[in-house]
């Protein structure tokens, strides 16, 4: 039996692996000068991808609004980056709505009285319908009330292996460097609580968790080792 390095304190035996994050908040545009967005500040991203790099992972970093703007357009990178990832860390603030129309010019004040807005899709919900197996993915919820239960939906909605949970209340919430109330949901498991906890230590303990998950869903013996095509199996088998 091999035993997990980690046990000896030595994690560079571990099979490292090709992750793919999209963090902070999607922009979407409304004329020349004026967009929608959220008060994400995208540094839970910035936390995972130093996490994932300290692991000596391969990280593929889409930083909202920075190098994608819009929702549809991190839709269609993240497409373009799935298949080559064993795991996905969906942390983006994606809007729920973009306005219909983007004006080429700017909008007079005076005709500004109302917008016309669409839904954006749900990345996640349609990322996990070209899910491999093996792959993991790795979402977020900001949850008031009936924490757990929304929690768990979403979990299964979006093809989630893992769902860090976070707790916003009138006092609390969740944006910028500071600690938040946390916990972690995995598929067919129990609930990881954290308290209060700083960005940056539940940054680790996310990649740590992603990365199991994704060396054990490869493991060779288990009959359904290897199934990725991506020549890049968490378990090292091609
Ligand atoms: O449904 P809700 O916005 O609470 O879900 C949050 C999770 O879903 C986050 O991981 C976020 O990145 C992702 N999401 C998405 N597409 C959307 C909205 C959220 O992938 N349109």
């Amino acid at each position: 039996m091999r035993l997990d390095p980690r046990v000896r304190g030595d994690d560079t035996q571990l099979k490292k692996l090709s992750i793919l994050i999209a963090s902070g908040a999607t922009r979407e545009p409304l004329d020349l000068v004026r967009y929608l967005s959220n008060y994400s500040t995208g540094v839970m991203g910035r936390y995972l991808v130093k996490a994932a790099k300290k692991a000596g992972h391969k990280v593929t970093w889409i930083e909202c609004p920075d190098k994608i703007e819009t929702a549809l357009e991190l839709n269609a990178e993240l497409k373009r980056h799935l298949p080559k990832n064993d795991v996905l860390i969906m942390a983006a603030a994606v809007c729920d709505v973009r306005p219909v129309k983007i004006s080429r010019n700017k909008i007079k004040k005076n005709k500004l009285t109302s917008i016309r807005l669409t839904k954006n899709p749900d990345i996640l919900a349609g990322l996990s319908k070209r899910k491999k197996r093996g792959q993991v993915f790795v979402g977020f919820a900001v949850e008031s009330e009936n924490i757990f239960e929304n929690a768990s939906k979403k979990l299964k909605a979006k093809g989630l292996d893992l769902l860090v949970l976070q707790r916003v209340t009138k006092s609390i919430n969740p944006f910028g460097d500071k600690p938040i109330e946390a916990y972690l949901l995995e598929k067919n498991k129990g609930i990881q609580r954290y308290g209060a906890i700083r960005k940056e230590k539940l940054a680790g303990l996310i990649v740590e968790a992603a990365g199991d998950l994704a060396r054990s869903a490869c493991e060779p013996g288990r009959g359904e080792a290897c199934m990725r095509n991506s020549g890049s199996c968490a378990c090292g088998v091609s």
